[in-house]
């Protein structure tokens, strides 16, 4: 793939903006790749590059003796010293001294990530760990339309799922895009496990290791030899320490879930060159519907963590009703897409209220609404009280065992977005 892309490459220097830097040029139709300054001249002449952008912040200047070994490539070079304001002179830059020809598109991204996959794989088969979420969605669309069925998804229902979750995931893709889907319904092995579990790191650590577990299980029997993974561009960017082994930029991440040793695969990363929008822009490209790509950010232990203290069955239930409702009134608002993340929490609190004309003694629900730009803050999205009153109004009516709904008013930080 790498001949064919006209790459330009972004040196980092400590540049905190970086990462919008190299997707606003990307936005143009122009690939650019971040490397650290410490790289070597050879690694970024294997790149093929055809500029160089030196991306310094003012407290972190672009030293000249950590320059000097790039004169020698005798590229193109911009120097950028300030934030945003200077991506439009890089674009320029990237057209007219560089001579980019603005040809990085999704389209042709999707033709040699295919040709790609087929090189590496061959005739061999490739397990994936499909959890509904974006990145192994589109690397499910884009194996399945590479190399059909040599591919098997496994879906692991850990019963902490979002209400009909499980039922959408298996129509998406087994149904409409005919996959092989193995679906697992370990709901009772992980409540099990989790039962008089109140501690919220020991719950993730629960779930982490059952998934895992069972995920293992069923991909050993597979006999894929491949192993697909949704690792995005900044997921490796992230891993890459500036002052580090420069060697870290070829890749030093390898988030392989934690799987056991003795399960040698061999790891296919599609996307693992695309930011989130082009993730998600290539999905949409391969046919997968909006509802799943459009979806709000979701924590790996999904309900677990939103479902304060030891989770039991009957009060989960009561959170997947209370938070379906939440959604579906959002949608129906049209206030899904304006905010970030909006969801329900339940609260092992009983609180006396009235219901049907009579006393109870019911739990309470926790509403969440905030937005980010990155999820390191957030703050609370003012949701028209009206559509709150909605809500509220519907959960304690249909759901039993609820007779309370309250708001959080916290911003990040200090609170933190989930509630553990
Ligand atoms: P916090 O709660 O730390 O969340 O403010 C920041 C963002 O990360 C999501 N989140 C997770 N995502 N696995 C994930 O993939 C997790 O264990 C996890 N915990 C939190 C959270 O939903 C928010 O978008």
């Amino acid at each position: 793939m790498k001949q064919t892309l006209e790459t330009v490459v972004l040196l980092n220097f400590g540049c905190s903006d970086i990462q919008k830097f190299a997707r606003a040029i990307r936005d143009r139709h122009i690939y650019t790749m971040v490397m650290p300054y410490t790289v070597t001249a050879d690694r970024v002449r294997q790149e093929n590059p055809c500029g160089l952008i030196v991306c310094a912040d003012a407290g972190t200047p672009a030293r000249p003796e950590a320059m000097e070994k790039f004169a020698a490539l005798n590229l193109p070079t911009l120097t950028l010293d300030n934030g945003a304001a200077d991506v439009e002179k890089a674009v320029e830059f990237c057209f007219n001294e560089c001579k980019c020809s603005g040809s990085w598109k999704m389209e042709n991204f999707i033709e040699e990530a295919i040709a790609d996959i087929r090189a590496q794989v061959g005739s061999g088969k490739v397990v994936l760990g499909l959890s509904g979420g974006v990145d192994s969605s589109v690397v499910a669309a884009l194996l399945h339309k590479a190399i059909g069925d040599q591919l098997t998804c496994v879906f692991v229902n850990h019963g902490l799922l979002r209400k009909n979750e499980a039922e959408m995931v298996q129509k998406i893709f087994a149904r409409n895009f005919k996959m092989n889907l193995c679906y697992i319904d370990a709901s009772d092995r992980f409540l099990d496990k989790l039962k008089g579990v109140a501690d919220p790191e020991q719950k993730r650590k629960i779930i982490g290791k059952e998934f895992i577990e069972v995920f293992a299980e069923a991909a050993s029997k597979t006999g894929a030899e491949f192993l697909g993974q949704g690792t995005i561009y900044p997921d490796i960017l992230e891993s890459i320490p500036l002052d580090g082994d420069p060697k870290g930029v070829i890749k030093s991440h390898h988030n392989v879930g934690g799987l056991p040793e003795n399960l040698k695969f061999k790891l296919v990363e599609p996307v693992e060159r695309l930011f989130k929008d082009e993730v998600r822009a290539v999905g949409k490209l391969l046919g997968l519907p909006s509802e799943l790509l459009d979806r709000h950010p979701f924590p790996g232990p999904s309900l677990g963590v939103r479902h304060i203290g030891p989770i039991e069955r009957d009060t989960l239930k009561i959170l997947q009703e209370a938070d379906a409702i939440v959604t579906e009134e959002l949608i129906k608002a049209d206030w899904y897409h304006k905010t970030w993340q909006t969801f329900a929490i339940f609260l092992p609190i009983k609180t006396v209220g009235i219901k049907n004309g009579q006393r109870s003694y019911d739990y309470v629900i926790a509403i969440r609404s905030i937005n980010s730009v990155d999820a390191v803050t957030a703050e609370v999205v003012q949701l028209p009280w009206s559509l709150l009153d909605i809500m509220m109004k519907r959960i304690i009516s249909e759901v039993d065992g609820v007779n309370r709904v309250v708001y959080d008013i916290t911003q990040k930080p200090p609170g933190t977005i989930e509630w553990e």
